[in-house]
């Protein structure tokens, strides 16, 4: 078993490169949980969205033509070059924000500042326990109140939990990609300062990648 800061740093490389060989890597139309946040959001009046790891940006890009304003995060900055030209080009640029950011670290945005934040397939990356528990508090500080927060993960019932190289933490590499698999306790460690409201399971893709969507609400109370 290997793990250590190389190991998870060298994963934005291989992403650089994998979106570099492959425009529209996971095709432009939205994801199922992308078009799921778009319909909520809009249901709840929400304007200000932080989407984390937008990556190409096909709910990104969904997001704006619904009308709302995006701030998207990723480290792989040619992904995020490609996101903003596609903006641009559909005439959506003003509505959104880029930056290149690892989530590991403080997120660029001050507090109580968005009112959702949204991410597909980022909380399964190469990410620590404990890199995960900074993040949910990072989520926690960032969201206003009553504000929600949607995300997706792969879970321990994906046919690649337990295959490819292990690396602790419920993380196996396949691909060169390192994909931390979750499990229901993790989940319900993630909910600083937040109400769990759902937990859905759905599938995506040829293997197919086996998902759980969560949905949690900010809570308004001090924690
Ligand atoms: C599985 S892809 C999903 C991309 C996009 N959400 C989608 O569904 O099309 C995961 C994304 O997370 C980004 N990522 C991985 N680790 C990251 C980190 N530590 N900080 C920021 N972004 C990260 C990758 O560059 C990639 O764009």
């Amino acid at each position: 078993m290997t793990r250590g800061k190389d190991l998870l740093d060298r994963q934005l490389e291989h992403w650089q490169s994998t979106f570099v060989a492959n425009p529209e890597m996971y095709g432009t139309d939205p994801s199922a949980s992308g078009v799921y946040a778009i319909d909520l959001f809009r249901r709840e009046g929400l304007t200000d969205v932080l989407e984390l790891g937008a990556g190409q940006g096909r709910d990104t890009l969904a997001f704006l033509r619904a009308g709302f304003n995006v701030t998207a995060l990723d480290h792989a900055s040619d992904a995020l070059a490609e996101l903003d030209q596609a903006a641009m080009a559909s005439g959506h640029g003003t509505q959104l924000t880029t930056t290149a950011h690892d989530v590991r670290q403080t997120l660029p945005v001050p507090d109580t500042s968005v009112d959702a934040v949204y991410s597909h397939m980022l909380f399964n990356m190469a990410l620590t326990t404990p890199e995960f528990d900074h993040l949910a508090a990072e989520v926690a500080r960032v969201l206003r109140p009553g504000g929600l927060h949607v995300y997706t993960v792969r879970h321990t019932g994906d046919a690649h939990y337990g295959a490819g190289t292990p690396h602790g933490d419920d993380m196996y590499e396949n691909g060169g990609f390192i994909v931390h698999f979750f499990n229901r306790a993790l989940v319900d460690r993630l909910t600083l300062g937040c109400t769990l409201l759902d937990v859905t399971e759905f599938e995506e893709g040829g293997l197919p990648r086996r998902l759980w969507r969560i949905t949690l609400r900010r809570r308004e109370a001090p924690q």
